[in-house]
């Protein structure tokens, strides 16, 4: 099955922490301009915990796309537009009708967790937070180890990185089967 080119893309900060009480721990407001500008008019696919915190100023000038196993909360009945997918399964077999050649994978850390772990994410844009913060979400940084490293943009407070992995930079990747 030929899978698009997915793109996470995810602050964290030195020991991975990238949530706290459903929300982020820091307000960079350089870094969410980043994040806008290139998830504009996009399609981006985010866990249901992500979903619900997302400001909808956000979510109306994209395409999301939540992953949750339960369709009929009635979080999805705020009259947001979105696709509900139940499972990698359910998300791999609708992706190929969108008419978009690329996906961002905008978190959260279960989400960011599940695509590597089906090594559908071919390259990540992390934004490295500077100073440590108090967390409860953690994104597990190991996944990423070995990924070629590219600084993009660096401020006081944060750099900004595109990580691909050497196997695949920049193409769409096959799945070959999928439990
Ligand atoms: N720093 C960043 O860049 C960044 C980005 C995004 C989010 N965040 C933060 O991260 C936190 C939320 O992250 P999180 O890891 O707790 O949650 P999340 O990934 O946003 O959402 C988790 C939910 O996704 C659904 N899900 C996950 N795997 C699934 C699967 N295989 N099949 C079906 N549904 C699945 C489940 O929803 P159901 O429970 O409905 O089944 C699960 O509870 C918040 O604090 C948020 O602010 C930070």
């Amino acid at each position: 099955m030929m899978v698009k080119k997915i793109i996470g893309i995810m602050a964290v900060d030195p020991s991975g922490v990238v949530g706290v009480n459903n929300r982020l721990p820091w307000h960079y407001p350089g870094d969410l301009d980043h994040f806008r500008k290139i998830t504009y008019g996009e399609i981006i696919v985010m866990g249901r915990r992500t979903f619900e915190t997302i400001p909808q100023n956000i979510l109306k000038d994209r395409i999301s796309v939540v992953f949750s196993s339960n369709k009929l909360s009635s979080y999805f009945n705020r009259g947001i537009r979105c696709t509900i997918v139940s499972s990698m399964r359910e998300f791999l077999s609708i992706q190929s009708s969108w008419n978009y050649s690329q996906i961002f994978m905008i978190g959260g850390a279960q989400t960011a967790h599940l695509f590597l772990e089906y090594d559908l994410i071919s390259e990540f844009i992390i934004t490295e937070i500077h100073k440590p913060y108090k967390g409860d979400v953690y994104f597990n940084l190991i996944l990423l180890d070995g990924w070629n490293k590219t600084i993009l943009a660096k401020t006081k407070d944060y750099t900004i990185c595109k990580l691909t992995r050497n196997k695949d930079e920049g193409k769409s990747c096959e799945i070959r089967s999928i439990s």
